[in-house]
């Protein structure tokens, strides 16, 4: 509570108060509008969504989606993010986990390659002012994502967390998981922690993928290069990178 009252003050003098009070009244429209307009948003995106036979258009609604503001863009590139959900479509995973739930882009897409009875369960940071993740009505829009007898679980917390462990295996039973997306805490240690903790629930001869796994800026990419260069080693690893020199993104995929 100090920190957050601490940082208010800090934020007055660095940018001034109309600053917080414009971003104040967006961010508080944003938290009440979100559930009026959910709903709308959910119905756009099942009339938007292409069938899984084209990647390439699916990931054009996922990036250019955008209803009332609500946009649900994935933070990848284009061809990186097609060639990981050719694999993953290949495999037609039946439980699929995701660290970093974020606008739910990938969580999207993941819906349209995976088995259509499929459970996928994604973690992110509990909703702010609490935590960094997303606004809690994008919960509706993302629940809304399932085709056919799909499930979706949101976890909002640590995917750090013993708690957060706990309710992962308590959702998969005697599940294992087929298909781990690890796209979360992006520190060295985090990344490392993810892979550490979630990794031992994969299958044999399931799949673990990474983004920002291309060196880039630390604030966007983190230690992941550093730790996928530990990694990459193993057999079966593959690569999905537009261009080595583009600073971040690029997404590395294991077979386990
Ligand atoms: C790069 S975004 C994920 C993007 C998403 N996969 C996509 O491309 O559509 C990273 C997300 O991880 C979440 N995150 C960061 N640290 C986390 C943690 N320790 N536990 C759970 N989620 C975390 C952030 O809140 C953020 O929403």
């Amino acid at each position: 509570m100090l920190g957050m009252v601490k940082r208010f003050y800090s934020v007055i003098g660095e940018r001034g108060g109309e600053h917080v009070v414009r971003t104040s009244l967006r961010r508080g429209y944003w938290l009440f509008a979100g559930y009026v307009l959910v709903e709308r948003a959910s119905d756009a995106l099942r009339k938007a969504g292409p069938s899984a036979s084209d990647i390439g258009a699916l990931v054009d609604v996922a990036l250019t989606f955008n209803e009332k503001n609500i946009g649900i863009a994935p933070t990848q590139k284009k061809e990186e993010i097609e060639g990981l959900l050719n694999v993953v479509g290949a495999a037609k995973p039946k439980t699929v986990l995701e660290i970093g739930t974020s606008q739910g882009g990938t969580l999207f897409l993941f819906t349209r390659v995976v088995g259509d009875d499929a459970l996928l369960i994604t973690v992110d940071l509990p909703s702010p002012p609490l935590g960094a993740g997303y606004l809690p009505w994008r919960a509706k829009l993302y629940r809304s994502f399932t085709v056919g007898k799909q499930r979706i679980q949101l976890i909002r917390s640590d995917s750090h967390s013993a708690q957060t462990m706990s309710q992962v295996l308590g959702l998969l039973g005697t599940r294992k998981v087929d298909f781990l997306f690890i796209d979360g805490d992006h520190s060295y240690e985090g990344v490392k922690n993810d892979f550490e903790m979630y990794s031992p629930l994969v299958a044999a001869g399931g799949i673990v993928a990474f983004h920002d796994i291309v060196p880039g800026r630390p604030e966007d990419v983190g230690g992941v290069p550093r730790f996928w260069n530990e990694v990459k080693g193993r057999s079966g690893s593959q690569e999905f990178v537009k261009s080595i020199d583009q600073g971040g993104c690029g997404i590395g995929v294991l077979r386990l």
